[in-house]
């Protein structure tokens, strides 16, 4: 007996399943939530498969749902408290990462990987140990949305949309991000060569507390609703959306920069990076002027100094 399928359809090739854009997302708090519906928004043709992050105890996780894809976002893990750092997160969430990363990776050789979860970028860091992927497929979101959050209090500063600002943040996403003040620009006009003190605490205009507002966003947002969760899945979408339609945008996220800006170790942290469907296939070599370049190298000591301990 043919089924009513049979009967309606007469299939002509056998279709090639599995999909080009799919994306899986490990964790489902806030975070995971949000990005979850801000992808399926913004980059409409992704299949979206969902991993419950795993507990210590109890685990239902079923990781073939995951095979095959070409970007997977991780934003499992221990969240922020209230007053907490994101470095303080560390050690709870390197263990998360252990239990989840070789699986996704064993099932989905070809991914790229994003990290979400913090500190952002020192699990970047662990997360490309434990994948065994190369460095150019292991993302941290970084900066990103320090830069959309730095632009966004810039043109509330002067008046004009977030997106005709321009202005990057780069280094550890959190405490000790370098605002680039001398790249900040409106139409081409640097605003350094309209006040050369713009961003040093000197200028009338008290530029420097916008970076000062970058930093505490997160702190500010978690004492108001206990977590930060819409505008990190919009970021991340931004990022995906780089990355599925190898856009080729540049995005400052978090990269191995060892041998940039005189790092000598495997750090991760945020400088303008090219996406695309390779993940990163360039890095914008930014000019840094001198007190830029030692704060990312301070940025770079605070992370050292973290993830030189780490065992995992
Ligand atoms: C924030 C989290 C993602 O800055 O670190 O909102």
């Amino acid at each position: 007996m043919s089924t009513v399928k049979e009967k309606l359809i007469e299939n002509l090739i056998r279709e090639d399943k599995s999909s080009q854009n799919k994306i899986t997302i490990v964790g489902t708090g806030a975070v995971g939530m949000a990005c979850a519906i801000c992808v399926l928004l913004k980059v409409s043709t992704v299949i979206v498969a969902f991993l419950i992050q795993v507990l210590p105890l109890v685990s239902f996780l079923d990781y073939s749902v995951s095979a095959n894809s070409k970007l997977v976002i991780v934003t499992a893990g221990a969240r922020q408290q209230e007053g907490e750092s994101r470095l303080a997160l560390v050690q709870r969430n390197v263990n998360i990462m252990k239990s989840i990363i070789p699986t996704i990776v064993h099932y989905s050789p070809d991914c790229k990987i994003l990290i979400v979860s913090n500190p952002v970028d020192i699990l970047t860091y662990v997360v490309w140990k434990l994948s065994g992927l190369p460095a150019t497929r292991v993302i941290g979101s970084g900066c990103n949305l320090d830069s959309a959050r730095f632009r966004y209090l810039i043109g509330e500063k002067l008046g004009v949309h977030p997106a005709s600002c321009h202005g990057w943040i780069i280094g550890e996403h959190g405490d000790s991000s370098v605002p680039l003040w001398s790249g900040v620009n409106v139409a081409g006009v640097a605003l350094k060569t309209l006040d050369p003190n713009l961003g040093t605490g000197t200028d009338g205009d008290q530029w420097k507390n916008i970076h000062k507002q970058v930093i505490g966003s997160a702190y500010e947002i978690i004492k108001l609703k206990g977590y930060t969760s819409w505008a990190i899945g919009l970021s991340v979408t931004d990022l995906a959306g780089s990355i599925l339609k190898n856009l080729r945008r540049v995005h400052p996220v978090s990269v191995m920069v060892k041998g940039f800006y005189g790092i000598k170790e495997e750090l991760f942290l945020s400088i303008p990076c090219i996406l695309g469907r390779n993940g990163v296939s360039d890095i914008v070599k930014v000019k840094l002027n001198s007190e830029e370049e030692v704060l990312f190298k301070k940025s770079a000591d605070t992370l050292w100094d973290i993830q030189k301990e780490l065992v995992f």
